[in-house]
């Protein structure tokens, strides 16, 4: 049988930065709040017309070349967002298109912070099943969009325009500050092959446990701009700000902990597997306080756990990949390190991947 092996992995951060300083400009926080509750210090942001297939697509062509790998090689696609560039279709087919792959089969999945690690199962699945020998998994946002600024006020915190926001736009940007602040636009990918396992019996994906409790979801959704609307999206919904995430931040933050813990002592259990013969824990990057807090309960030392979240923000499903990818840049694992990836969003969906280098 064969064993999924990422053997590759590339990323596309988008250059334009944003302190959190900047957006202070425009309502009413500052970079001590910022960088206390959430960690964040800097974001980087899309310039207009950029989109999710553009990032996932360029993420994807230097994984491609960091694995040797053709594109004609590549025979599955699984892109996970939750920013896709349209309604439908699904970001995945405008990146196939894009870097001029084969009309292979393309997924497009929807489990926002946990995109990445639901991305994996699935490849991991068509990769043991014998469906797929070389899978594209990416993970790409443009958050941008859901900003609720104007044009105006955008041009202000950049630095491009001489106009502030008029206390009626200061106010309004205000009300969504505990979740504008936290996002940023990235987007990362890793290359899976099919190794065949006596040649490397160590190295691959261990096991993935995945979980979806859709009975809060409305503690951290869209409310509007969906079909349970007629028609989906009007103007009303944006005077309301029903295109904007809502977010019960706290609810959140404890069920990301206890569910991440209780995720992570299992599958180590599981495998007969402790933190000590872990090389490094991978945390999707919704908030430093959350990591550091499951950290601490999972007895993890700092030099096994690494963050990007002061970097990037919350990149929702492209955090866990740019993680990996900077760690293998940067020389921080190595093959045969044991890695386990733990997340949790929006769904609520969390869970876990064990896996070797
Ligand atoms: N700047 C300044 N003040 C702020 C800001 C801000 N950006 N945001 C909120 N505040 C204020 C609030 O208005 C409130 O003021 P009040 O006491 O006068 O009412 C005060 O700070 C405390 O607000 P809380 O929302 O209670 O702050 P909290 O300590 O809970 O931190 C945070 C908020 C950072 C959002 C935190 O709850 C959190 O990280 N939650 C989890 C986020 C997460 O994991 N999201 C999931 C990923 S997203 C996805 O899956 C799509």
């Amino acid at each position: 049988m064969a064993r999924a092996v990422i053997v590759g992995s590339g990323s596309e951060v988008p250059p334009l930065q944003v302190t959190n300083s900047m957006l202070a400009r425009i309502m009413d926080t500052s970079d001590e709040w910022i960088r206390e509750r959430s960690g964040v210090e800097t974001r980087h942001f899309v310039e207009e017309g950029v989109a999710t297939s553009d990032l996932g697509g360029a993420a994807a062509e230097r994984a491609l070349l960091a694995a040797g790998v053709a594109r004609e090689e590549v025979d599955l696609v699984v892109c996970a967002t939750m920013t896709p560039d349209h309604y439908f279709p699904g970001s995945g087919s405008l990146i196939q298109a894009k870097m001029g792959l084969r009309d292979v089969p393309c997924f497009d999945i929807r489990q926002q912070c946990v995109g990445f690690l639901y991305a994996l199962q699935l490849a991991d699945a068509h990769v043991r099943s014998g469906m797929a020998r070389t899978v594209l998994v990416v993970g790409a946002e443009v958050h941008t969009g859901f900003m609720p600024w104007s044009a105006e006020n955008w041009r202000y915190l950049l630095g491009r325009g001489e106009v502030p926001p008029t206390p009626e736009e200061f106010e309004w940007n205000t009300r969504f500050r505990h979740l504008t602040v936290l996002f940023g636009d990235a987007a990362s990918a890793v290359v899976v092959k099919a190794v065949p396992d006596q040649e490397a019996p160590a190295r691959g994906l261990i096991e993935s446990e995945l979980h979806t409790d859709g009975a809060d979801f409305d503690k951290l959704y869209v409310p509007g701009t969906g079909f349970k609307h007629r028609p989906y999206t009007d103007p009303e919904q944006f005077k309301r700000g029903d295109h904007v995430p809502f977010m019960d931040g706290r609810f959140v933050f404890k069920m990301a902990t206890t569910k991440m813990i209780e995720v992570a002592e299992r599958i180590l259990k599981r495998n007969g597997v402790t933190t000590g013969d872990l090389s490094m824990l991978l945390m999707h990057q919704a908030n430093k306080r959350i990591n550091e807090y499951c950290q601490k309960q999972l007895g993890l030392p700092d030099s096994k756990v690494v963050h990007n979240i002061q970097r990037y923000g919350n990149t929702t499903a492209a955090t866990i990949p740019l993680l990996w990818d900077e760690c293998i840049r940067e020389g921080r694992l190595k093959p045969g390190d044991l890695v386990l990836m733990v997340a949790f969003g929006a769904g609520m969906n969390w869970g876990a991947s064990l896996l070797r280098v």
